[in-house]
């Protein structure tokens, strides 16, 4: 092992590329790995255990108090002597050095703390290089020994709407939490598919199409083809289900004539022509599918636009209509045996698929054509049995590898989600009701209303910001309950508190008037000696590690608590850290220090899928 004094010049030299020793480090993308191995390298001298063993055990603390980072050492799993003991001796043998201080020993654990000069040298240069610190592109690589292989593909199946069908709160929560993931992936260098899969087949189709020839309406549908659909959805429903109680009735009543007209009903009525009418699509009718791609197109050109006040984009739109239902058992029976039985068609006994074949179709469509290495469902909870059981179907076609590849990541419900036009909800009218509702919240502050240039639009952001960072406070299992009064409030912990943080920072570097290269050239972080200033460049410094484990639990609130934590400690640093009226070379350095702040603060953001504001 090195000695300490040369230690750091030798990590330098090592470390250009992932460390060769740990290939679980990257201390050129995440500051923590530089800590990392130089504490597995000399617990390792002292305990007499490999590096290696060592080095996945260093965990980040969540309090400050903790430490930076942790050693479990009941997590070594030696026998002969106790944790407390081994702890202890350890911290006491570990030296003192310019990258950590001398460790501590609490009961079980070590605890490292940076030695702050080396953090700030460490972190902060690196911020202002790298507009995108935080997030660690070669995590994508197929090969981390041979990037020429390329990187990994994911495909992200999020939103999903049906079209003859309200857009509802499950979508709502599926296409927010499905935007996250795929900033994620694409910012850990992950080659991103993003897919919609619409429902965009089945007997509510024909039911729609029926509507359509009663109620329909031409020119209502160009304008606003998903609101007219939809009350054309409501009002074939309501006639079936008007059907359905007659039916009802006339089986009660049990008489000869009733009977045989709820048999007439049964066979000629809505529901039966709805059937045949799905039939007649299933068998390509060209009647039919000519106004069925109509409806189609016409809704996603909407969606389209309602997606890009979102700031999300979709790679692929496909659709249940696209899933074929084949087996293809030339694939999955080997020899001559599978050459017999050849391709089957999986369906109903009238044609027409169901929702799980579809599913399964679509499955191996997607697999053909993406060739993925992984492929996300973002599916609300309440369809958990649904995906198992397309899951298990693959896994009993014996295809191990395609189930290894593929999972569903859920979520809970959004109650009590309404509108100022009914509780259907739809996604343009939630954010237009919460863009009105900053509105007013912005304009209580006259002064700073008056300052913002285009006051509609930035309440449109914050409003979609308030109602993104509301669905992503929590784990996404757990339900909630849609409140805009909180949601939409300065106070706490919620969207206008994040963006009015960001617009802060900004406004800090405009009064100051000092250009980025000045402070990437001549800023002396060594003046940056006050708790408040080290606080939080320790916590700065968490964020590539948070990113990393957000891959693990594909959780946002992972990073949206690592941003409140981040955003405290900003808050309460400012009558400390001033800029204005510092002396020009103190003035620097803060700077610097909050510019580091507000890189995370913006790709943490951004990898939300918010759009920061630099004014509000
Ligand atoms: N369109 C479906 C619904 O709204 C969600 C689709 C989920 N994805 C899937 N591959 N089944 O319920």
């Amino acid at each position: 092992m090195a000695t300490l004094g040369d230690l750091p010049q030798k990590l330098q030299e090592d470390l250009d590329l992932r460390h060769s020793k740990f290939p679980a480090a990257y201390p050129q993308f995440n500051p923590l790995d530089t800590y990392r191995v130089y504490l597995a390298e000399n617990l390792s001298s002292i305990t007499g255990l490999e590096a290696k063993t060592i080095y996945p055990l260093l965990q980040r603390t969540q309090t400050l108090d903790n430490g930076d980072l942790l050693l479990p050492v009941p997590a070594l799993q030696i026998k002969s002597e106790k944790p407390e003991i081994l702890a202890a001796r350890w911290a006491e043998q570990f030296p003192e050095s310019d990258l950590v201080n001398k460790p501590t020993s609490d009961g079980q654990f070590i605890r490292f703390f940076f030695n702050p000069p080396h953090l700030l040298r460490n972190v902060i240069p690196p911020i202002l290089r790298n507009p995108k610190w935080g997030h660690n592109p070669l995590l994508g690589l197929k090969n981390a020994d041979n990037p020429s292989q390329g990187c990994k593909r994911v495909v992200i199946e999020f939103s999903s709407p049906n079209i003859a069908k309200p857009f509802h709160q499950g979508h709502l929560r599926s296409t927010i939490i499905g935007s996250f993931l795929s900033n994620l992936y694409e910012g850990a260098g992950w080659d991103v598919v993003r897919l919609n899969y619409l429902g965009d087949w089945g007997k509510q189709y024909g039911l729609l199409a029926l509507g359509f020839k009663t109620f329909g309406d031409e020119k209502a549908l160009e304008e606003d083809p998903i609101q007219h659909l939809y009350q054309i959805y409501v009002k074939v429903n309501r006639l079936l289900t008007e059907e359905r109680e007659k039916i009802k009735t006339l089986e009660a009543a049990n008489d000869d004539a009733s009977n045989k007209e709820a048999t007439a009903l049964k066979n000629e009525g809505l529901d039966a022509q709805a059937r045949q009418y799905f039939k007649a699509m299933c068998d390509a009718d060209p009647e039919t599918i000519k106004m069925w791609k109509r409806f189609r197109e016409l809704s996603i050109e909407r969606y389209k636009k309602s997606y890009a006040r979102l700031n999300i984009h979709f790679d692929q739109y496909m659709g249940e209509s696209m899933g074929a239902m084949i087996v293809d058992f030339t694939k999955h029976v080997p020899g001559k045996s599978g050459k017999s039985l050849g391709k089957a068609l999986v369906r109903k006994q009238d044609g027409t698929s169901l929702y799980l074949t579809r599913d399964i179709g679509a499955l191996f469509d997607r697999e053909k054509l993406f060739n993925f290495d992984k492929m996300i469902y973002v599916v609300a909870s309440d369809q958990e049995v649904h995906l198992n059981q397309l899951f298990r179907i693959i896994e009993l076609t014996g295809n191990d590898d395609l189930r290894s590849r593929i999972s569903h990541v859920n979520f809970g419900l959004v109650l009590g989600m309404s509108t100022r036009r009914g509780t259907v909800v739809f996604l343009d009218d939630v954010l237009r009701d919460v863009g009105e509702s900053m509105h007013e919240v912005m304009k209580k502050n006259e002064g700073k209303y008056a300052q913002v240039v285009d006051p509609e639009s930035t309440a449109d952001i914050l409003g979609i910001s308030s109602v993104m960072v509301q669905d992503m406070s929590g784990k996404r299992v757990n339900n909630y309950h849609f409140n805009i009064e909180t949601m939409t409030s300065f106070e706490g912990d919620t969207g206008p508190y994040l963006q009015y943080s960001h617009a802060r920072l900004c406004s800090i570097f405009s009064k100051a008037g000092i250009p980025l290269s000045e402070l990437e050239s001549s800023a002396d972080l060594s003046l940056l000696t006050e708790p408040h200033a080290i606080n939080l460049i320790r916590i700065v410094a968490q964020f590539p590690d948070v990113i990393l484990n957000t891959l693990k639990t594909q959780e946002p609130s992972t990073v949206l608590t690592y941003l409140f934590r981040l955003t405290h400690a900003l808050n309460s640093s400012y009558d400390v850290l001033r800029v204005m009226g510092s002396e020009k070379e103190l003035m620097k350095a803060r700077l610097a220090l909050y510019t580091a702040v507000r890189a995370v603060l913006k790709n943490g953001m951004q990898v939300l899928g918010l759009t920061p504001v630099d004014r509000m």
